[in-house]
Parts: structure tokens; sequence; C-alpha cells
């Protein structure tokens, strides 16, 4: 190992709090910072490092906080800089840091600097913006936003367009201007000031622009767009949407396809980089009734899992609210349910303009919407999942009579436990952190297996992504006759003596005896 391995946050686990849905100290039906102050001890449990707190900031929530007016003020409905200090305080208490969510793509409209901005050409902040002359009338370039219809909108007062990559209430910042990075720095140090470890940067490839000598913007192949980043890869999940045609156009996974795109990524980095391991967050759906089977008989051994495969991968794996209890998808019959902008955008698109039937786009939002993650967070089987005492912003899945917080902590095996001890397993195994990856079976078309090993140790983990039993190429499998159980997501007793199936969505770790070469 070397000392770029010994950084605290490759051995670490974050969660992901989406504040408006994780708990409602007040009953006004919106969660809020008290909220995740009263349930830190529900991350202590599980055994989390680091909490990513989507935006929080002052915000007229065109798109739920990622379109902040203040970047120093905490959003009214989700209390007060004091309950974010006692917030903090209370992560401190607990060993825990919180890296908050920054999103300076863009500001929303609302923002003082883009009110001024657009007042007249000649205001100091006018620059802060992207602005461009009208090009025979119309828009100069055929951007498309990524919430539907042109990326620019026209500003009177100025007789320009502004530029936003996603709603028109989502200007983007101008970073070529060095006012605007000198301004986000300080911002920065205004948080890091108070005891903030770290920022998720929010869409941070976006902020360069291809910009031409003479100051104007190219038009761009026509392709949908999606959320595409470096550092925090989106690859893995558009494989199950048609290439070329947008997340909304669904497609079934095909194993190996899923297994390529994460091995690169594996290999490509090591040594090099670094991975984030996540299956969800607050724009996908939920791991559970995406890849795994969301019914009574599999949901919570289709969710470990999942949760296997992933989190013995090396890199730093994300939890996302609720995640941990095995949340599942919602399927509400019409839009009038659903509140995300991506989403009712598209459909009005799609059932408008394009003339689409609303069941079938429907049967996308299903799958897709990214409501299936915002759902509140289930805390117990009580009216409204121990969410709010209030009338929630958004429903509560129903199933949270038997899905929810409370009976995963009290029963042994559940989802939530079986968390806890991969989170557990990565700081007591160093070769889960830092071993080196090689994929096995690449072409099984329903088995994911992989060997992670260091000097010292190895690692093979089996993971069977259908509802079938899988028979497991023996030969070319390290030998597994002397293996020792790690975790798997069927009892030890359960487990054959010779290991040459897995049964339906099961999976298993086991650590070899020898040394490998
Ligand atoms: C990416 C965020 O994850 C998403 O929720 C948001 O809508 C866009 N950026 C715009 O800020």
């Amino acid at each position: 190992m070397n000392s770029s391995d010994q950084v605290w946050w490759k051995s670490s686990t974050v969660y992901q709090i989406y504040p408006r849905s994780f708990c409602d100290s007040n009953g006004d039906g919106i969660g809020d910072i008290p909220g995740i102050t009263s349930k830190l001890d529900h991350l202590k449990t599980l055994g989390v490092d680091v909490v990513w707190l989507s935006p929080v900031y002052e915000s007229p929530n065109d798109d739920n906080g990622y379109d902040i007016s203040n970047y120093r003020a905490i959003m009214g409905e989700f209390g007060t800089m004091a309950d974010f200090d006692a917030m903090l305080a209370g992560m401190s208490e607990r060993g825990m840091a919180l890296m908050m969510d920054l999103v300076v793509n863009h500001t929303s409209d609302e923002h003082e600097w883009f009110r001024q901005a657009r007042s007249s050409r000649d205001n100091p902040y006018h620059d802060y913006y992207i602005w461009q002359a009208p090009v025979d009338g119309r828009e100069p370039t055929n951007w498309e936003s990524a919430f539907s219809g042109s990326a620019w909108t026209f500003n009177e007062a100025t007789g320009e367009y502004y530029l936003h990559m996603f709603s028109p209430k989502q200007p983007d910042l101008n970073w070529e201007n060095p006012k605007v990075r000198a301004e986000v720095y300080d911002l920065m140090h205004f948080w890091f000031k108070k005891g903030v470890r770290g920022f998720r940067m929010d869409v941070i490839n976006l902020i360069s622009k291809p910009w031409r000598a003479d100051g104007s913007l190219p038009d761009a192949p026509v392709v949908q767009q999606g959320f595409l980043q470096p550092a925090f890869e989106f690859e893995h999940m558009d494989l199950d949407s048609q290439p070329g045609k947008g997340k909304w156009a669904l497609k079934a996974l095909h194993l190996p396809d899923l297994k390529a795109s994460l091995s690169r990524w594996q290999n490509g980095l090591h040594g090099r980089g670094w991975n984030s391991l996540y299956w969800n967050n607050h724009d996908q759906p939920r791991i559970v009734s995406r890849l795994g089977d969301d019914g009574p008989q599999y949901r919570e051994r289709s969710a470990k899992m999942l949760a296997t495969c992933l989190h013995l991968m090396q890199g730093t794996p994300y939890v996302y609210q609720g995640e941990e209890l095995g949340m599942t998808n919602v399927a509400w019959p019409d839009i009038t349910h659903y509140q995300d902008i991506e989403t009712r955008n598209m459909y009005r698109v799609a059932t408008q303009e394009k003339g689409q039937s609303p069941d079938k786009v429907l049967r996308s939002i299903h799958a897709k919407g990214r409501d299936n993650a915002r759902t509140p967070m289930q805390w117990t089987a009580q009216a409204h999942g121990g969410f709010t005492t209030g009338r929630p912003w958004l429903a509560v899945n129903k199933n949270h009579d038997h899905i929810n917080a409370e009976a995963a902590l009290a029963q042994p095996d559940s989802v939530f436990h079986h968390y806890r001890q991969l989170l557990a397993l990565r700081k007591q195994w160093p070769v889960l952190v830092h071993g080196r990856y090689t994929l096995l079976l690449p072409a099984h078309p329903h088995v994911f297996a992989y060997l992670r090993s260091d000097e010292q140790h190895s690692v093979v983990v089996l993971c069977n992504f259908s509802g079938q039993f899988q028979r497991l190429p023996l030969t070319e499998l390290p030998d597994l006759r002397a293996a020792i159980p790690l975790i798997g997501n069927l009892p030890f007793e359960e487990w054959p003596m010779a290991p040459d199936t897995l049964a339906s969505w099961e999976a298993r770790a086991y650590r070899l005896p020898h040394t490998p070469a």
C-alpha cells in the first residue's frame, strides 16, 4: 500500500441524504435539518463515515434546491443556520464528515447576481452569465436543455438570450470570468470554515463551454442529454436505455454490458484514480426495482445481492437514503402524482408535442422517473411511514407498512443489517478497499463474478443477477474447495458444500486460503 492509499475517504462509505424526503421534524410535510439531526444514530448504526447532503441553500425550488438563490443561507423550509450548525456538530460527535452538494454550473434566476445581470448589458454582473445575440431572430444554437426544450431563453431588457443547460430558472454561470471563480472559491471557504469537509460538485463537467475564438458557441450534434461526469461515472446508468435515445427509451439490461462497463472503470482507475461505487442517487430509480426483483419473494435477497456486488469492488461506496432498506420504485397512475420537473416536462413534450401515448410514457416514468428516488424515507409502519405528521410533499410508498427502518433494525437478517456488515467488512479487510480487481466469467449472461486480491489475501465474489438458479463453470473460477465464507445473502448453513450453483439472486463472497503469487 502506498501513501495515497491511506487517505481516509478511500476506506469510507458515503450516505446521501435528500433533505426534502428524509425526515420532517415540524409537520409541514417537508423534510428538514432538525429531522436529519434526529436520525444521525441511524447512520451511525449503519457504519457511515461521510454524509453527502443534497442542497440545503436558499432556493425557490424549481429543481428542488439545485437552483440556488443564496449560497450562504439555509432554505427556510429546511430550518436555520443554527439548525445546520447543530446538525454538523451532531455529525462530528459521531465521527462523521459532511460533504455538501454545490451547484455552480448555474444559479437560480432569483439569485441576486442574475437579477442584476439581466437588467442591462452594462451591469457589473452581466458577464457572470452566458449571453448570446439572436441569430436570424432565433436562439443562437440548437442546444437542448436537459429538462426538454431549448437551452436558451430570451431576455427582453438586454435583447439577448441567456444559456440554461437545465430549466430557464437555472441560468448557467460564465466560468471564463475570473470574478465568478473567485466568488465560488470564497463561498466554499465560508462552508469550510464551519467544518464542512468537502463538496460534491454538481454537473461540474458542464462548467466549460466550447467557446469559439469570436465568442460564439457552435451547434451540437443532436443527441439526448444525460448527466455524464468523469469522476462520478454514469456509464453503467445508461445500459438499460436504448443507445443515443436518452434515458426514457427503455431496454432490458444485458449483464455482460454491465460487467464490461464497471470492470473498465475498475481496471482503468486502479493505481491512478478512484471510483465512486453507486447504484442509486436522487436522480436514479431504486436499484432493487431496476436490476433486482422488488416482488415479495426476492426483494430482500436481490437487494442484498446488488449491495454485495457493488460494495466489494474497489472504490468508495455510496448508499442513497432508503437503499439500505431495499426501498422500491413507485408506479402512480397518472402524471398529476409526480412533482419532478424533468419528469413533468418530458411527459408534456412526449404526449402533447410528439403525440406519444400517455400509457407508454408513464411506463418509462415508472421505470426511470426521479421521483422513484424521492418518495419519503420509510421510518416506521405508521401513517406516512413516520416521515411526517403532516401531509408529505410527495406521497410515501404504500409498502412502508412492511419496508421501514424500524422493522429492518429489528430483523437480524434484514437488508439493513446486510449493508451494515458490508460496511464493516471494508474496514476489516483492506483487500476490499485497495486490492486489485479481476473480472471472472466475463460472458456469463447471469452471473457477475470477480476476484479482489493483494499481497496477503484474495476474495472471490459471485452474484446471480437472475431469478433462476445458475450452474457455475468451476473450471473458470479459482478453486473454492477450501474457501472460507465471508458474506452472503443466504445463511451460511444453506451454502452447498460443493458450490457449483447459485440460487436465484444469490450472492456469496469467499476468502481464499492461499497467498496469491
Ligand atoms: C444534477 C443533479 O444531480 C440533478 O438533480 C439536477 O437536476 C441537475 N444537476 C441540475 O442542477
